[in-house]
């Protein structure tokens, strides 16, 4: 294809853009487009997928029956977020197989958040609260982005959030109108959460690599210190409900600017986590390894049925 003919197809794809079309598999799109949407997909899909395995520890530990079923159709809900994603990534010509292996070498990121170990049954509280508060502010942002299949993906995964969301603060509710010791568990696991969960959304704009071009392509509708800022306005007064302290004595309500004023992330921590250095990095990928290796039968049982399954059709097409 000659330069001209490349150049008027960014021009019409560009145009697109800027109309706020959906961008379709099949239609033309900037290879770096391509792989940016790639990048982001897959890495989302693998933080559904290894998000689940700190809830799954809690499944056999939870307080009552209601709570385990509450926490396992969460769980399962992850699961579901993640075939999801990884379904539309491969739209954009990328294997599973691919994408797992550039989870399991360690060449493919997962939210650093999946990386902090929970400890008590009010971290189960906390991470629905925050974890998945925080997800919905990112994906009802992510709602509005190019890629038809990705802003699809999202509607369905964005009402689960919200299910998410409120059975954590419900537990926390619980706890908090609760013992003394239950509202101090309460409290200390937002003393653990309360900065990993302000991570989640990314460095800062200005050191952020992808952030400018991901927002002039519509696959960020908002900025990570945007979408950050808006998550600390909506989680405050939550907290207080709960009558908890947030970790932070800089946070402040700033009555110009009609947001709280906060103090600084450790951005050496974030970037140890996201290196691999976090203290369950080496065993969340672990974990991931060994449930693909220990699915090597179903995936192949699977297949084979497929294939039987296919054999017979065309058979009887015959
Ligand atoms: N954890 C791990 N890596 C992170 C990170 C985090 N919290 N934040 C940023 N990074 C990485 C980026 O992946 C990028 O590295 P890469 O270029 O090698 O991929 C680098 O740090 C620079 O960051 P940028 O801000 O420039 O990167 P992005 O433009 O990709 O922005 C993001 C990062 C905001 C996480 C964006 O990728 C995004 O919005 N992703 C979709 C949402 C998502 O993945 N959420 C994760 C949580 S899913 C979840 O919580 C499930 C729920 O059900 C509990």
């Amino acid at each position: 294809m000659s330069e001209r003919e490349v150049k008027s197809l960014e021009e019409i794809f560009e145009a697109r853009i800027a109309r706020d079309e959906k961008i379709e598999a099949k239609d033309w799109m900037p290879e770096k487009y391509r792989l940016t949407h790639i990048r982001q997909i897959s890495q989302h899909a693998h933080s559904e997928i290894v998000g689940m395995l700190p809830e799954a520890n809690w499944i056999t530990r939870a307080p009552s029956l209601r709570r385990k079923v509450a926490l396992l159709a969460k769980i399962q809900d992850e699961g579901g977020h993640g075939l999801y994603l990884y379904s539309a990534a491969e739209t954009l010509g990328i294997s599973r197989e691919e994408m797992y292996e550039q989870l399991h070498t360690g060449v493919a990121k997962y939210s650093s958040i999946f990386n902090y170990p929970a400890v008590t049954w009010a971290d189960m509280g906390t991470v629905g609260w925050l974890v998945d508060g925080a997800a919905i502010i990112n994906q009802v942002a992510l709602m509005g982005a190019s890629y038809g299949p990705y802003s699809r993906a999202m509607v369905r995964i964005c009402k689960e959030e919200s299910f998410h969301q409120r059975q954590g603060y419900e537990i926390l509710l619980t706890l908090c109108n609760g013992t003394p010791e239950q509202k101090e568990m309460a409290q200390d696991a937002l003393n653990r959460w309360w900065w990993p969960s302000l991570m989640m959304f990314g460095p800062k704009d200005a050191d952020s690599p992808n952030t400018e071009q991901s927002v002039k392509w519509k696959l960020k509708r908002k900025t990570n210190d945007e979408l950050r800022q808006q998550f600390i306005d909506q989680t405050v007064p939550q907290a207080d409900i709960l009558g908890l302290t947030i970790p932070d004595p800089k946070l402040k309500w700033n009555p110009e600017t009609k947001q709280y004023d906060w103090g600084e992330i450790d951005w050496n921590e974030f970037w140890q986590v996201v290196k691999g250095q976090g203290p369950c990095n080496k065993h969340r990928v672990e974990a991931r390894k060994t449930a693909w290796e220990k699915g090597t039968w179903v995936r192949d049982a699977a297949m084979a049925y497929a294939e039987k399954q296919e054999n017979k059709v065309i058979k009887e097409a015959i």
